[in-house]
């Protein structure tokens, strides 16, 4: 197939170098996209007068066939990349008038352009299924919302909480994520065109009219920089990891509270397997998947920064590197969380082996050292006390609410007989009383007003869907604009 730089070289090169610089395998994922910015640049080269009002509807009829042609993935085979099939395609099409689309700008600040065009639109899919995530924590949340459950530091029992505190820590983590990503999307909101190949270009390019049926925010301020660039998509892989990274940690979670000596969760058996040769397991394979392909995600962003290290002013081949990296880390995330989410819906508290678990593992040890604070012994040695305590209740075999008035005493004459009534999990749970505790009612407004977050976060979406075009869309406006 004729390269579009073919001139200058004869077009005489090495079949080997022309399989390895080959990019349409990866750039096939920009399809839409490229087309999408075709038909925007030829309606400003209409504007001013590059190409005639003829040829210009009959390039748009043009992109419209190339489109459904280059569906057809065999018919990418044989081009160098994206941007040569749509202009090749074009030509086979709509013949000679195909040879003008190109003027003034470069595979350079097309690539940025389509690489920005499809990134805006995966990052709205990725925060919708984010808000479906978070939707279903808070929904498993308030289904349980009394069950008391024990938190872990240092994989030790340490305090008892309510299962919904436990769940909305991993709400906060996604919140963040979601917030991320939405700030991605503003550094993406960039016009790339005009730059041309590195220095802008010698036509008069109505970049505000392309920014604005392009629905971009704002034009490049530097040609140079913009063809140069990629810390957007090393700032969305940033993302991607962390959303991967809090994925991989609920699901480590999950894991460690599905085996056999935990059994606080079932997972359903839809999303478990089985093994070849060992009939009693049900394994949670999807769960160790999410958590493998965090590796994946954190290794695509040390890819994305060590691709720019060091890279001369400007454009450089290298990064054509950077769609690789990127779809898969975008096609990976997108997975896990569509598929946690649905995990989420599929899992059930064996709450009888919680409150067996809640009871015998001294989880309310720091309260009691509370309960003398409050009856006025120092901190310090209130722990020291609770501390002996809990020598001699794993010495004698016994859980805190079986202890004696007298056996108390023994320990602490501040001891009073309000201890028993005192000391359980639910009042340990109620006595936090900061607005980031477990307290009840807490984590009841919380609950509350996460849902009203949620509620924020859709009109985000709903915000930046606006902020966002489509080819029919694009081509209905460019339509009424010539009628
Ligand atoms: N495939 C290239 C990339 O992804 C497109 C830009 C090519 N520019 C060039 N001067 N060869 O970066």
């Amino acid at each position: 197939m004729d390269k579009l730089w073919s001139g200058r070289t004869n077009g005489i090169l090495d079949s080997k170098a022309d399989l390895f610089m080959n990019s349409i395998k990866e750039d096939k994922e920009l399809l839409d996209f490229d087309i999408l910015g075709n038909i925007a640049y030829s309606a400003t080269l209409r504007k001013i007068g590059i190409i005639s009002e003829d040829d210009f509807s009959i390039i748009l009829d043009g992109f419209k066939k190339v489109r459904h042609v280059l569906s057809d993935e065999s018919s990418l085979l044989g081009y160098e990349d994206i941007h040569s099939a749509v202009e090749g395609e074009l030509r086979k099409i709509v013949g000679d008038a195909a040879g003008k689309i190109h003027t003034g700008r470069s595979r350079n600040d097309q690539i940025v352009l389509d690489e920005k065009l499809f990134l805006k639109e995966y990052s709205i899919e990725l925060m919708s299924f984010l808000i479906e995530l978070k939707k279903n924590l808070i929904e498993i949340a308030e289904e349980n919302k009394d069950v008391i459950f024990p938190a872990y530091t240092h994989m030790q029992k340490a305090q008892p909480v309510l299962f919904a505190h436990y769940i909305l820590s991993y709400f906060e983590k996604f919140s963040r994520d979601f917030k991320k990503i939405s700030e991605c999307f503003e550094n993406i909101d960039i016009l790339p065109l005009g730059s041309g190949a590195c220095a802008g270009s010698g036509y008069a390019i109505d970049t505000d009219y392309l920014m604005k049926i392009l629905r971009f925010k704002a034009v490049t301020d530097n040609s140079m920089d913009e063809v140069s660039s990629r810390d957007y998509v090393q700032d969305i892989i940033y993302a991607l990891s962390c959303i991967m990274i809090h994925l991989s940690r609920i699901c480590e979670d999950f894991i460690i509270y599905n085996s056999s000596e935990f059994s606080f969760i079932d997972i359903s058996d839809k999303f478990c397997t089985g093994s070849s040769i060992m009939p009693q397991k049900k394994n949670p394979d999807i769960l160790e998947l999410i958590r493998g392909k965090c590796a994946v995600v954190t290794g695509n962003l040390l890819q994305i920064i060590v691709l720019q290290k060091g890279l001369p002013s400007t454009y450089n081949r290298d990064l054509q590197e950077d769609k690789k990296i990127l779809f898969q880390a975008g096609k990976e995330t997108l997975k896990s969380v569509e598929i946690f989410k649905d995990i989420l819906k599929n899992i059930t508290l064996k709450k009888e082996i919680i409150k067996e678990n809640i009871s015998q593992g001294f989880l309310e040890a720091t309260d009691i050292a509370d309960y003398l604070v409050k009856k006025g012994e120092k901190f310090r040695d209130a722990h020291h006390i609770t501390g002996k305590l809990v020598s001699y209740c794993i010495k004698e075999n016994k859980s805190f609410n079986k202890l004696t008035q007298k056996e108390l005493e023994g320990f602490s004459e501040l001891f009073d007989t309000d201890f028993q009534q005192k000391i359980t999990a639910g009042n340990c749970i109620d006595s936090k009383i900061t607005s980031c505790g477990t307290n009840s009612s807490i984590v009841g407004s919380k609950l509350k007003i996460a849902y009203e977050r949620l509620n924020t976060m859709l009109l985000k979406v709903q915000e930046l869907k606006e902020r966002n075009t489509t080819i029919n869309q694009l081509l209905k406006e460019i339509k009424n604009e010539m009628d």
